[in-house]
């Protein structure tokens, strides 16, 4: 047990993911229980090169687990990428006797928290929150849930106009480089084609599996592209591929954009951030440092940063062969 942590600072950085707040209600309320202070930090390392510090108890994270984003607020700095920006957040720890950090954001997050540790030796421990499930060494991210529920409801809506017209809609879904959300949501809504930037389906084949789903009686078509397919890349340019190519098809594009991100989070998010947020204070307890706090087969798991960042979350290619065998 690390008898020398008396309060931790909470905060969260990079895109917001729903269950970010319950994330810190749990590390607050688990302060609590191991008598520690906790202190929130707003707006990311932005607010910790600021001192934009305060002290929370229980009470103050009260109704908070059932909403989206998060009361801490996030950002991405830019100055934390500074040797002098990383010096004001520990001089700013070290005058509100903070001994150690729990962060909970994506990779960016984690590279920051690994620099900041290694140049002034603090005690950090990350939670994977993002809902583009790209981390490596967690099976999910908190925000990846509610996300993919987001998602398919906005396909099912989408599909009833696309029954309606015959259309084909190409619904660009978020992810940045990963196509988690995409062909997880692609297979939960019934989408006839999935583009991957994990996968090159090509124009030519995306072409030759529009004509086949024509052939094979269908009337209406959904693609969900994930916004780093390649062919995707410029969703409006693919649209007007398809149409110039293929003329039985009026096509119409969607793309859901930031409303993936926002929403009350599902029950699967707010139990995985608890559990998460108790376990990081844990771990911090138990004097790890440098390494996020994850679950693998439902099992809490605790991987080094430098692992985490190296790589990421790899995407089970067998989906891909579900996808294609359940939109024939
Ligand atoms: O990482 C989360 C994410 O929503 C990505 O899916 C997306 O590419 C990016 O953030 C959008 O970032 P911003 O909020 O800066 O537009």
């Amino acid at each position: 047990m690390n008898q020398k942590i008396k309060k931790i600072g909470v905060l969260t950085s990079g895109g917001d993911a729903p269950g970010m707040n319950a994330a810190i209600r749990a590390v607050v309320r688990s302060c609590t229980f191991h008598k520690f202070s906790c202190v929130g930090i707003f707006r990311g390392y932005e607010g910790l090169i600021e001192g934009d510090f305060k002290e929370l108890g229980p009470r103050s994270v009260k109704n908070i687990i059932n909403k989206g984003g998060t009361f801490l607020k996030s950002a991405r700095s830019k100055e934390f990428r500074t040797k002098e920006g990383r010096k004001k957040a520990f001089e700013n720890l070290q005058n509100n006797a903070i001994d150690a950090l729990v962060v909970i954001g994506g990779d960016g997050t984690f590279t920051g928290a690994t620099i900041f540790s290694e140049e002034h030796n603090f005690p950090i421990v990350g939670l994977p929150g993002t809902i583009d499930n790209d981390i490596y060494g967690t099976d999910v991210t908190i925000g990846y849930d509610t996300a993919l529920n987001t998602v398919v409801e906005a396909i099912d809506k989408i599909r009833d106009t696309a029954n309606s017209h015959n259309r084909l809609f190409l619904v660009e879904v978020m992810g940045r480089n990963a196509g988690s959300i995409a062909l997880n949501a692609g297979i939960g809504a019934g989408a006839e084609e999935v583009l991957i930037p994990e996968e090159n389906l090509g124009r030519e084949r995306l072409l030759q599996s529009l004509k086949r789903s024509k052939k094979a009686g269908k009337s209406s078509s959904i693609i969900v592209v994930s916004e780093g397919d390649q062919i995707g890349k410029n969703i409006f340019k693919l649209a007007d591929y398809i149409t110039n190519n293929l003329n039985e098809y009026e096509v119409r594009v969607t793309v859901l954009g930031h409303i993936q991100r926002g929403g009350a989070p599902s029950c699967y998010d707010r139990v995985l951030a608890s559990r998460l947020g108790v376990s990081a204070v844990d771990a911090l307890l138990d004097g790890k440092s440098d390494c996020m706090i994850g679950i693998a087969h439902n099992k809490i798991t605790s991987v080094p940063f430098s692992e985490a960042i190296k790589s990421s979350n790899e995407l089970d290619l067998e989906l891909v062969r579900v996808s294609d065998i359940v939109s024939l």
